[in-house]
C-alpha cells in the first residue's frame, strides 16, 4: 500500500486483507476462494447447486436471476434486505452479506412459503422458468416492507421480471393478497357456509367481494359457472411479515452483525484484481496505483460492458461501501449526494424530502421521483448508483439532462485528494466521456433546492414504459420572474437526451427564452428555434430520427402547459392558462393507472373426477420451489464439457478460410469440430434437408453456425469460440421480402395457389362499388421463451449409444437429427424433456440443429457435451416469427360487402425453408378470418432471404394472414365511412359457408360469440364515450375495437396428426403416464393427467406424467398446432380403456375397496397393466393440386374487444380495458385454459404494439447488413407487468360441447393470440380521431407493430409537420 500515508492503516488493511471472504447462502456459510473475481453471483449459485435461480438473459433484463441480499449496515444499525439479478452482481460483492435464493424460502418436502403457495394456486406459474424470479421480488418486498405493502408497491416492485407464459394477470392476483391490511379477513377460511358474501375476500383480487361460488359436486357431468377468479386459500400477511414465520425465516446470521467489514485484495480469470476499499483514502491511493482502474457500485454498466461488449478492465475497485461516497445529507440549501448512493436509497430520501420541504423548494425532487419511477426494475435499482450513472455518460441517461438542468454541481476528487467543482451542465464532453481526468473520481452531487417560481420537470419515452432505456428524455427548467403583471423568464434549461452522442442542452433555445413573457408567443417561438436547435443527422445510430425530432418539440409543448398550470392563480398574475383551451391541457394529463383488475367467467362442466376441473397446473409446486428441473439445471455428467458455437458474421458469403490456430492454445480448450469432421450427413432440415449444421463453403446468414468448440467450461469454450478467424469473400445478400420479390428469390416450390370463384370477372363485372389495393407489412416477433436453447449430449457403451436432454418441443426431431448427424440408427439415440421453460414454437425445430451441432464432439470425444445459448446468441440465431408482405385488391359493394379479393402474399423465411412453407400455407388458409369472400385468389410465395430461418411461433402463419384481412377490412370501414365492426359483422360466415379451400363450415359459434362479447363490452356505450373523450382532449384520444377470429386446429400436414401414449398402472394404485407430448407450461402434462384420472375413476394425485422420451413413445409429432391435448388426450384415453377393459371381468365380480385393491388383483390375475395408446385425428386431409379439402379438425372461435388511449404528442398507449371471448366447447381444465388465453393475449398484444426487431438491412443502415440489432431484453421489449390490459375480462363461451374432440374440449394455444389485434385496431381508430383533429380523414397505413414511434408519427400535428409529410411511414424490418 506504498503511498498510504498511516502505517495503522497500512496495518490495518493488511490484516483486513488476510481475513477470509465470506458469504451466507440460505443461512449456509461459505468462504469465498481466491480467484473468483470474474465470477458473477449466479454462476456461484448455479456452481453450488442452487439451480432454482435461473439465468435468462444475463443482462438485469428479465429477473429471472433474482434473489435477496441482506446486508446489516452498522452506522445505522439497520439490516436492510433487497432483491437484485444474481447475473449482474459480481461475486465478491455480496461478501459479508446473506443471499436469500428461491430454494432459502419453502420447498416440497417441508411446505411452500406463503408468497410460493399464493403463486401457484393462483395459476401464477405456467412453464416456471420466470417463478422463481416473481417469488423472490415478492419475498424481498415483503422482507424489507415495515407494513403490508400496497397495490401499487407490488406492481412497482415487479417492473424488472418478465413472464413470457402468463399475462401477468395471475401473478399480481396471487401477490396483490399481501396487500391486504385486514388481517382477519384473510385467515383460514371458514367453512362456506358461515361466510356471508360480503365479507368473503376474493382469493383473485384480495379484495373483499360477492364472487364467492359454491362447492363442487362430483359426479359424471355436472355444470357451474364461475366467475372472478378460482378458489384457494388467501394467505395471511402476517405469516410473511417474519412476526409469525420468523421461526421459519432466515434470520440474518449474527456473524454477518457483529463482523467487521475488510478490505478485499481478491483477483479472477486472466489476472484480473479487484478491490474493496472501506475508505476514501483507500480508494484515493488506489487510483493512484491504478490510474484506468474501474470503480464499481452496482456494475449494473461495467457488468455489461464486460460481458456483452466484452471489454476488458483489468482493475476493478468496489466502492459500494465506502462511507465518504455513500453520504446523503438533506441541507438548508439543498441535497448532497455521495456518488455511491444507491438509485433507491436516492428515491426514498426524495420521496421522503418532498413531504416535509415547502412545495416550491422540490420541484427538482418530483422530476427525479417520476424519472425513476421509469428508470429500469427495481433489482437494477436496488445496485445503480448515482455516481455510476453520471460517469457512464450514456447519451440516454435517464438522470444526466435532469442533473445539467436543475444546476446540479459535481464534486471532483484527485488522487492526491485535490477537490473542485464542476456544473452538470459542463461535465459531459462527449459520447462516454467526462471530465474526469485520469486519476480522478467523482465524490458526490450537490442539487439545489428549486426556487419560487422556479419549475422542474421530465420527460422519457421509450419502446415500454417499465424498464427500458428512452429513446427521447429531457429534464427541462424555467424560472421566472414578476415583471410588469408579466412572468419573464430569468433563467432556463432545456436539455435532451437521446438526440446526440451526449445529452445536450438547448443552448440557443435557452438564449431565446431569456427575458421573454411567458406566454403562447413565447411557446410559438420557442418551438421554432428549438428544430434548429437540436438536429439529429439521417443516419444517426438508433434511428427513429422524425420521431426523436417530433419528440423533442412535443417534451417542449407539454413543458409549457405544464409550467403554466403549475403557475395559474399566482397573486396578480394573469392566468396563462386562460389562454389555452381546455382540450389543449390533455396533453399533460396522467392517465391515472389503477391497479389491473382480472375477471374470468367460464363454467365447470365435470366429467369424471377430473375432467373440467380447474385444477392448479401439477407441477406448479416444484416451479414455485426452484425445484423443477429445466435442461440447463442437468448436471453435466463427469468428464463434461462445454460447447460454444463458431458463428458467421456475413449475411451472404464465400469462406475463404478458418483459422483455428489461436484457439488451441486457449484455456481449457478441449477440440474444434468444422463440416469436414462430422461423422454422417451434414445437411439437416424438419421437411427438406437444405441446411447445414456446420457451413462448409458458403454461409447464408449471420450467426449460421460453421463450426463448434468445446472446452472445460461455459466461458472458456465461449473465449475459444471467438478466437477462430474465419476469412471471406463477402456476396450479395438478400435482405427483405421486398428485395427477394425484386430478385424471384423464392425457396424452390413454394409457389402456392388457392381461389374460389372467379376474381377478374367479379372486378371487370362493375359489381362492385369500389376496388381497393393496398399493401400490408407485418413486422416479425421473437419468441423470447425465458429459457434459452439448451442440450446436454452424452455417449453410452462407448459411442453405442447416444443419450440427451433437451429443451425442445419436438424430442423425435432431435433424435433424428443427431443420428443423421452421427451415422447411427434411431434406436441408439434417446432424447428426453422433462419440461421447457417457454417454446412458443421456437423449439420446434431450431433446437434440433444445436443438439446435432453438440452430438458431434460429444461423439468423436465420447464425452459429455453441454451447451446452452447465451440470450442473444439465441436470439440472433434461431429464428423468429416470419414478417409478411400482403398485397391486396378488394371489390366491396356501396354497403360494404365484400365480393372478391385478390391477394399476394409473402413470407420472409429466412436462409433456409424449416416449416416456411406451411407457415404460409395456415396464412393462406386463414386469410378470409371470419369472412365470406365469394371470390377469392390467393397467390403466396416463401422468400429466401439471408437472414437467419425463421420458424414455427404461436399462430404459424394463422395470425399474418388474418392481420392482413383485418386491414382491408377497416380499410373498407374507412372508405364507406362505417365503423369496421359493421364491416365485419356484415361479412360473417356462418353455419355452412363454404371456404376457399372447400372446407365447409360445421358448428359455427362465430355469431353467439360475437353476440356474447358485444354485450359484455356495451360497445355502442364504449363506442359514445370514446367519441365524447376525443372531443373534450386534443391530445389524449381513445380508441375502441372489437375484433373476431376463426383458427383451424389439426397440422396441415395430415401425417403429423397422429399421437401415442404409453400407460401403466401399478400395484399401488398409481398410473404413470407417458405421452409423446412436451410439457413447456401450456398444461399439457395437467390435463392429460386429468384425462387419466377421469377414465380410471382415481384422484388426480394418483396419476403421474414423467419426462417424454423417444425411447417410450417413438416417432411423436412436435408439440405444436394447438392440438396437442386433443391428441395426446385422446391417446392416453385409448390406453386406459385399453387396461380398463382388461381389468373388467376382475373389477366385475366384487365391489372394491380402491382402485389399488383392483389392481393388486388384476395382477395376481396376470393382466396386463400397461398398454399403447394411439389416436389419430380423422377426417382431414387437403389437397394441394386441387386446392381443396379439410385441413382442419375443427375450428376454435374467438372474438376480443379492447380500449386503448394514447399520448398523441409521445405515442405513449394502454390497454384501458381488454374483453376476451373465445369457445372452447367443454373444457378440460379452464383454468389453465384461461392461463392460456390471458397469456395468448398479452404475447399477441408484444406484436401488435411492441415488439419490433429491427435488422441491418436497408432500413437500418446503421446496423451492420444482416445482423440483429434487438437481441436482448434491453433492446427488445416484451410486454411488461405494465402493458397488461387495465381491466382484462376473460370469458368462455357456455353450453357449446364440441363434438370433435376428446371430452368436447377445443384447442386452446393458438387461437386467442390474433385477438390481440384488437388492442392494435384500437390504437389505429385512436389514431384516426387525432388525424381528425388535424384535418386528415383518409385513409393510411399503420404497420405493425404499432410502436411509440409509428403512433405518434401517425399522429399528424404541428409538431411533426415540420419533419414529415402526411404520407410518412416509419421504417420496419420486413
Ligand atoms: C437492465 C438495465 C436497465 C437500465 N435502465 C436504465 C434506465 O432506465 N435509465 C438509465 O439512465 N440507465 C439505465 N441503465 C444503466 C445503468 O443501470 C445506470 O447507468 C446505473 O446508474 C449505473 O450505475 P452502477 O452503479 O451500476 O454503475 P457501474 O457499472 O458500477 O459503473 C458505471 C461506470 O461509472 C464509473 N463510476 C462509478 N462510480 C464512479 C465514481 N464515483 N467516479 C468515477 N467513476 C465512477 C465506473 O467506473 C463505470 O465506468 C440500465 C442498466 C441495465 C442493466
Ligand atoms: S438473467 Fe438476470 S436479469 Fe435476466
Ligand atoms: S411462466 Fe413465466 S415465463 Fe413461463
Amino acid at each position: 500500500m506504498g503511498s498510504l500515508k498511516s502505517e495503522e492503516e497500512l496495518e490495518q488493511m493488511e490484516e483486513d486483507a488476510s481475513k477470509e471472504a465470506i458469504l451466507y447462502v440460505n443461512g449456509s456459510r461459505k468462504v469465498l476462494p481466491d480467484g473468483l473475481a470474474h465470477v458473477t453471483l449466479l454462476e456461484y449459485l448455479r456452481g453450488i447447486g442452487l439451480t432454482g435461480t435461473k439465468l435468462g438473459c444475463g443482462e438485469g433484463g428479465c429477473g429471472a436471476c433474482t434473489v435477496m441480499v441482506s446486508h446489516y449496515n452498522k452506522s445505522l444499525s439497520k439490516c436492510s434486505h433487497y432483491a437484485i439479478n444474481a447475473c449482474l452482481a459480481p461475486l465478491y460483492s455480496v461478501e459479508g452479506m446473506h443471499v436469500i435464493t428461491v430454494e432459502g424460502l419453502g420447498n416440497r418436502v417441508h411446505g411452500l412459503h406463503p408468497v410460493q403457495e399464493s403463486l401457484a394456486r393462483a395459476h401464477g406459474s405456467q412453464c416456471g422458468f420466470c417463478t422463481p424470479g416473481f417469488i423472490m421480488s415478492m419475498y424481498a418486498l415483503l422482507r424489507s416492507s415495515e407494513s403490508s405493502p400496497s397495490e401499487e408497491k407490488i406492481d412497482e416492485c415487479l417492473s424488472g421480471n418478465l413472464c413470457r407464459c402468463t399475462g401477468y394477470r395471475p401473478i399480481l392476483d396471487a401477490f396483490h393478497v399481501f396487500a391486504k391490511t385486514d388481517d382477519s379477513l384473510y385467515g383460514p377460511q371458514p367453512s362456506s357456509s358461515s361466510v356471508g358474501e360480503s365479507n368473503f375476500v376474493c382469493p383473485s383480487t384480495g379484495k373483499p367481494c360477492s364472487c364467492r361460488s359454491g362447492s363442487l359436486v362430483d359426479s359424471e357431468t355436472t355444470r357451474e359457472s364461475i366467475c372472478c377468479g378460482q378458489k384457494y386459500e388467501a394467505i395471511s400477511y402476517s405469516k410473511v411479515d417474519g412476526k409469525l414465520f420468523t421461526d421459519k425465516e432466515f434470520i440474518f446470521p449474527p456473524e454477518l452483525l457483529l463482523r467487521k467489514m475488510s478490505y478485499l485484495s481478491l483477483s479472477g480469470f486472466s489476472g484480473l484484481k479487484w478491490y474493496r476499499p472501506l475508505r476514501l483514502k483507500q480508494v484515493l491511493e488506489l487510483k493512484s496505483r491504478y490510474p484506468d482502474a474501474k470503480l464499481l457500485v452496482g456494475n449494473t454498466e461495467v457488468g455489461i460492458e464486460m460481458r456483452l461488449k466484452r471489454m476488458h478492465y483489468p482493475v476493478l475497485i468496489s466502492t459500494m461501501h465506502v462511507p465518504e461516497l455513500n453520504v446523503l445529507n438533506v441541507k438548508d440549501d439543498g441535497v448532497e449526494i455521495g456518488a455511491a448512493v444507491r438509485l433507491s436509497d436516492l428515491l426514498t430520501v426524495f420521496r421522503k424530502v418532498v413531504t416535509e420541504r415547502a412545495y416550491h423548494e422540490t420541484s427538482t425532487c418530483k422530476a427525479f421521483i417520476e424519472q425513476l419511477k421509469w428508470f429500469a426494475g427495481t433489482q437494477i435499482k436496488n445496485v445503480a448508483s448515482v455516481g455510476g450513472n453520471i460517469c457512464t455518460a450514456s447519451p440516454i441517461s435517464d438522470l444526466n439532462p435532469l442533473w445539467m438542468a436543475s444546476r446540479a454541481k459535481f464534486r471532483v476528487i484527485d488522487s492526491k485528494g485535490n477537490l473542485r467543482i464542476v456544473s452538470a451542465e459542463n461535465f459531459f464532453l462527449g459520447y462516454r466521456k467526462v471530465d474526469l481526468a485520469s486519476g480522478e473520481i467523482l465524490l458526490s452531487v450537490f442539487l439545489p433546492w428549486s426556487r419560487k417560481l422556479e419549475y422542474v420537470k421530465e420527460f422519457k419515452q421509450a419502446h415500454r414504459r417499465d424498464d427500458d432505456i428512452a429513446i427521447v428524455n429531457a429534464g427541462m427548467r424555467v424560472f421566472l420572474e414578476k415583471k410588469d403583471g408579466d412572468l419573464v423568464v430569468a433563467d432556463a434549461s432545456i436539455v435532451y437526451g437521446g438526440v446526440a452522442p451526449l445529452s445536450v442542452a438547448a443552448r440557443q433555445t435557452k438564449e431565446f427564452l431569456i427575458g421573454k413573457t411567458w406566454n403562447q408567443e413565447l411557446l410559438q417561438g420557442a418551438l421554432k428555434v428549438l428544430r434548429s436547435d437540436i438536429i439529429i443527422k439521417e443516419d444517426a445510430p438508433g434511428g427513429m430520427v422524425e420521431f426523436r425530432r417530433s419528440l423533442t418539440l412535443s417534451f417542449f409543448f407539454k413543458f409549457f402547459l405544464w409550467v403554466s398550470h403549475e403557475m395559474d392563480g399566482m397573486d396578480g398574475m394573469r392566468s396563462i392558462k386562460e389562454e389555452i383551451p381546455l382540450s389543449q391541457l390533455s396533453a399533460i394529463k396522467p392517465l391515472q393507472r389503477p391497479s389491473v383488475i382480472g375477471c374470468q367467467d367460464y363454467e365447470i362442466v365435470k366429467r369424471g373426477i377430473a375432467v373440467g376441473s380447474p385444477e392448479v397446473h401439477l407441477s406448479s409446486r416444484l416451479q414455485v420451489t426452484g425445484e423443477a428441473e429445466y435442461a440447463d439445471d442437468t448436471p453435466l455428467p463427469p468428464n463434461g464439457l462445454n460447447a460454444a458455437l463458431v458463428l458467421s458474421r456475413k449475411p451472404h458469403a464465400r469462406i475463404i478460410s478458418i483459422d483455428a490456430s489461436g484457439v488451441k492454445s486457449s484455456p481449457g480448450f478441449a477440440g474444434i469440430f468444422l463440416a469436414n469432421d462430422i461423422p454422417g450427413k451434414n445437411k439437416v432440415g424438419p421437411v427438406i434437408y437444405d441446411e447445414e449444421v456446420f457451413a462448409s463453403e458458403f454461409v447464408s446468414c449471420v450467426g449460421q453456425a460453421i463450426g463448434i468448440v468445446v472446452a472445460d467450461t461455459q466461458e472458456n469454450a465461449k473465449l475459444a469460440a471467438r478466437k477462430v478467424h474465419v476469412e471471406y469473400e463477402e456476396l450479395p445478400a438478400v435482405l427483405s421480402i421486398e428485395d427477394a420479390i425484386k430478385a424471384k428469390s423464392f425457396h424452390p416450390n413454394t409457389e402456392k395457389f388457392l381461389g374460389k370463384g372467379d376474381v377478374d370477372l367479379c372486378f371487370q363485372s362493375g359489381e362492385c362499388y369500389k376496388v381497393i389495393q393496398g399493401e400490408v407489412q407485418v413486422g416479425g416477433q421473437e419468441h423470447f421463451y425465458l429459457e434459452p436453447h439448451s442440450t446436454v449430449i452424452w455417449t453410452v457403451d462407448g459411442g453405442n449409444e447416444v443419450h440427451m436432454v433437451s429443451s425442445t418441443q419436438a424430442p423425435q426431431k432431435h433424435q433424428k437429427y443427431v443420428c443423421d448427424v452421427l451415422g447411427l440408427p434411431m434406436s441408439k439415440v434417446v432424447c428426453r424433456t422433462k419440461r421447457i421453460g417457454g417454446g412458443f414454437g421456437g423449439k420446434e425445430t431450431r433446437s434440433a440443429n444445436l443438439a446435432a451441432a453438440a452430438s458431434v464432439p460429444s461423439y468423436l470425444l465420447n464425452r459429455p457435451v453441454k451447451i446452452t445459448l447465451d440470450r442473444d446468441i439465441d436470439m440472433m440465431t434461431t429464428g423468429q416469427r416470419h414478417s409478411f408482405l400482403g398485397k391486396y385488391k378488394v371489390g366491396f359493394t356501396k354497403e360494404g360487402k365484400v365480393l372478391a379479393l385478390d391477394l399476394e402474399i409473402y413470407n420472409n423465411a429466412g436462409n433456409s425453408l424449416d416449416l416456411s412453407l406451411s407457415i404460409l400455407e395456415r396464412a393462406m388458409f386463414h386469410s378470409d378470418n371470419v369472412y365470406e369472400i365469394p371470390n377469392i385468389r390467393i397467390n403466396g410465395a416463401v422468400c429466401f432471404t439471408n437472414f437467419p430461418s425463421n420458424t414455427a411461433f404461436r399462430g404459424f402463419g394463422g395470425p399474418q394472414g388474418m392481420l392482413i384481412a383485418e386491414n382491408w377490412i377497416q380499410r373498407i370501414a374507412v372508405e364507406l365511412k362505417k365503423s369496421p365492426e359493421e364491416i365485419r359483422e356484415m361479412n360473417f360466415q356462418g353455419e355452412g359457408s363454404l371456404l376457399h379451400y372447400g372446407h365447409q363450415l360445421q358448428h359455427c359459434t362465430l355469431d353467439q360469440l360475437w353476440n356474447a362479447l358485444k354485450g359484455s363490452c356495451n360497445f355502442l356505450n364504449a363506442r359514445k364515450e370514446a367519441d365524447q373523450f376525443n372531443l373534450q382532449n386534443r391530445w389524449k384520444k381513445r380508441g375502441v375495437a372489437m375484433v373476431p377470429t376463426k383458427f383451424g386446429i389439426s397440422f396441415t400436414t395430415k401425417l403429423l396428426n397422429q399421437a401415442g401414449a404409453l400407460v401403466h398402472v401399478y400395484t399401488d394404485g398409481t398410473v404413470l403416464v407417458t405421452h409423446g407430448g412436451v410439457e413447456m407450461g401450456q398444461g399439457l402434462h395437467t390435463k392429460v393427467a386429468q384425462v387419466a384420472a377421469s377414465s380410471f375413476n382415481i384422484p388426480l394425485s394418483s396419476v403421474f406424467i414423467s419426462d417424454t422420451s423417444t425411447d417410450k413413445v417413438p416417432n411423436a409429432s412436435p408439440t405444436a398446432a394447438s392440438a396437442s391435448s386433443d391428441m395426446y388426450g385422446a391417446a392416453v384415453l385409448d390406453a386406459c380403456e385399453q387396461i380398463k377393459a382388461r381389468m373388467e371381468p376382475i373389477a366385475s365380480q366384487k365391489n372394491f375397496s380402491s382402485f389399488a385393491e383392483l389392481a393388486r388383483a388384476c395382477y395376481a390375475e396376470r393382466i396386463d397393466l400397461s398398454a399403447h395408446g394411439f389416436h389419430i385425428v380423422p377426417e382431414i386431409g387437403f389437397d394441394w393440386k386441387m386446392g381443396k379439402g379439410n385441413p382442419f379438425r375443427y375450428f376454435t372461435y374467438g372474438g376480443a374487444y379492447a380500449e386503448v388511449e394514447l399520448d398523441t404528442l409521445t405515442g405513449d398507449f394502454h390497454t384501458t380495458a381488454a374483453n376476451v371471448f373465445l369457445d372452447l366447447g367443454y373444457s378440460i381444465n379452464p383454468a389453465i385454459d384461461v392461463g392460456q388465453i390471458e397469456g395468448a393475449f398479452v404475447q399477441g398484444l408484444g406484436w401488435v404494439a411492441l415488439e419490433e426487431l429491427k435488422w441491418g438491412d436497408a432500413a437500418h443502415k446503421w446496423i451492420p447488413p444482416g445482423c440483429l440489432y434487438t437481441c436482448g431484453p434491453g433492446s427488445y421489449k416484451i410486454p411488461s407487468v405494465n402493458d397488461v390490459p387495465l381491466k382484462f375480462s376473460v370469458s368462455l363461451l357456455k353450453g357449446h360441447p364440441n363434438v370433435k374432440a376428446i371430452h368436447s374440449s377445443k384447442a386452446v394455444g393458438e387461437p386467442p393470440f390474433f385477438l390481440a389485434s384488437s388492442v392494435f385496431f384500437a390504437i389505429k381508430d385512436a389514431i384516426i380521431a387525432a388525424r381528425a383533429d388535424a384535418g386528415f380523414t383518409d385513409w393510411f397505413p399503420l404497420d405493425n407493430p404499432a410502436t411509440p414511434e409509428r403512433i405518434r408519427m401517425a399522429c399528424l400535428d404541428e409538431f411533426t409537420a415540420p419533419f414529415i409529410g402526411s404520407n410518412f411511414r416509419p421504417k420496419l424490418s420486413v
